[in-house]
């Protein structure tokens, strides 16, 4: 059968997040894309994902017109608590560097965007399949299976690939041009949504001898927690009583208790880091995950993932006005900047709060040393206020 062919400026591999917002901002200047993403819309909107939103993805999110929800229905967070040897120490954003993050399901972000480009008439495709990418050295060509059985064929002047942690695309870039730097830990996150009130107004990061617990929020009525285990546990052998015997003995102590309810959902989370580089080869251009993974500690996975696509976006608009490519030229050295700045900050927060099963006395009073020395210092406080909340430079 003949494939249809669609002519377009920029093809974008990828509907989550990343790909939707380049598409937003690409169309505000009035630079065509079409969008390819492999999932349905209601399956990314059903995943479970992070929720903490620094203050440069907020603005970009209400600045360039997406949705101002996430000042009504998010919550701003103006510090977190760092516990360890059962004390709560208060890291006060606002007053340490004078910025807030926002509490803001990732699933609403997308929802928000989605929600935007359908209304903009952009075109986004769903539930495709099929998918390849040709010549993206030369003149680059997608084809892919529409929802409906159709072929068709992009063509596009340059390609983007947004397309998350099992990127198709990261991969045409070859092997003797590119770096990549893996590695898995030995612990992963068991990740619980339960029907609970919250216990805390701020989020608690615990490091204790039993191993990390998170306690973050979703609603009035609805709760978010990780806690650190084994990688190969099975979530489904966990009841309900297990997850909160353990979450207790983490947390629980000095007046502080768990609210606990019903747990409604319940998934182990790998912990990766990943940096595949340079993000750019010829005329793709890689974003997000599809470029770089973080460990979750401090939730800078969506937020790097919409820098890039505001670094991206920045040289687009500048090539499409002036024929320039140096903006692009230099996309990947730019947001690489901030990538390894995120792994660096994710990486410690990971490492200063998680137990390792073959830590001896000294790394246990070593790390609690650590500890000690952020939080009875306001250098070391603002240094991790700063990082959490976003460093400055977010191009918006
Ligand atoms: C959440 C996840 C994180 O990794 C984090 O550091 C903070 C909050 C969350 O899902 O709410």
């Amino acid at each position: 059968m003949a494939r249809t062919t669609i002519t377009t400026q920029v093809a974008i591999m990828g509907g989550g997040p990343a790909g939707l917002m380049l598409s937003h901002l690409l169309a505000k200047q009035g630079i065509d894309s079409v969008v390819l993403e492999i999932r349905s819309r209601q399956e990314i909107q059903e995943t479970v994902r992070a929720g903490i939103l620094e203050h440069g993805t907020v603005n970009l999110l209400v600045d360039s017109g997406v949705s101002d929800r996430v000042l009504r229905e998010g919550d701003r967070h103006d510090g977190i608590e760092l516990r360890f040897n059962g004390e709560s120490h208060r890291i006060d954003f606002k007053e340490l560097v004078g910025e807030s993050v926002w509490l803001y399901p990732q699933t609403d972000v997308f929802m928000d965007l989605a929600a935007r480009r359908e209304a903009d008439d952009g075109d986004v495709r769903y539930s495709v399949t099929d998918t390849s990418v040709s010549d993206p050295e030369g003149t680059p060509s997608v084809h892919f299976t529409d929802a409906d059985g159709v072929d068709f064929e992009v063509r596009a002047d340059l390609v983007v690939g947004a397309d998350g942690s099992r990127s198709q695309c990261r991969a045409l870039i070859p092997e003797a041009a590119r770096t990549r730097h893996f590695h898995e830990y030995p612990f992963a996150w068991f990740g619980i949504l339960a029907e609970t009130p919250r216990s805390s107004d701020e989020l608690i990061y615990a490091n204790s001898e039993h191993g990390f617990a998170l306690i973050s929020q979703r609603t009035e009525t609805v709760q978010r927690m990780y806690f650190q285990c084994d990688p190969k546990e099975n979530a489904a052998d966990w009841e309900d009583e297990r997850i909160w015997a353990e979450l207790r003995k983490r947390v629980n102590g000095n007046g502080f208790e768990l609210k606990e309810g019903a747990v409604i959902d319940k998934m182990v989370l790998p912990f990766r880091r990943f940096v595949q580089t340079p993000m750019r080869h010829g005329k793709l251009f890689l974003a997000g995950d599809a470029a770089h993974t973080v460990p979750p500690t401090g939730a800078k996975g969506l937020n790097l993932a919409i820098h890039d696509v505001s670094v991206l976006f920045e040289g687009l608009d500048s090539y499409y006005r002036t024929g320039s490519t140096d903006l692009l030229d230099s996309y990947s050295d730019r947001a690489l900047e901030r990538v390894w700045k995120a792994q660096q900050f994710s990486y410690w927060m990971t490492t200063m709060l998680h137990t390792s099963a073959d830590s001896d006395s000294f790394s246990r009073a070593r790390q609690l040393g650590e500890l000690n020395s952020v939080v009875s210092s306001r250098h070391g406080m603002a240094y991790l206020a700063e990082a959490y909340t976003g460093w400055p430079g977010h191009a918006s």
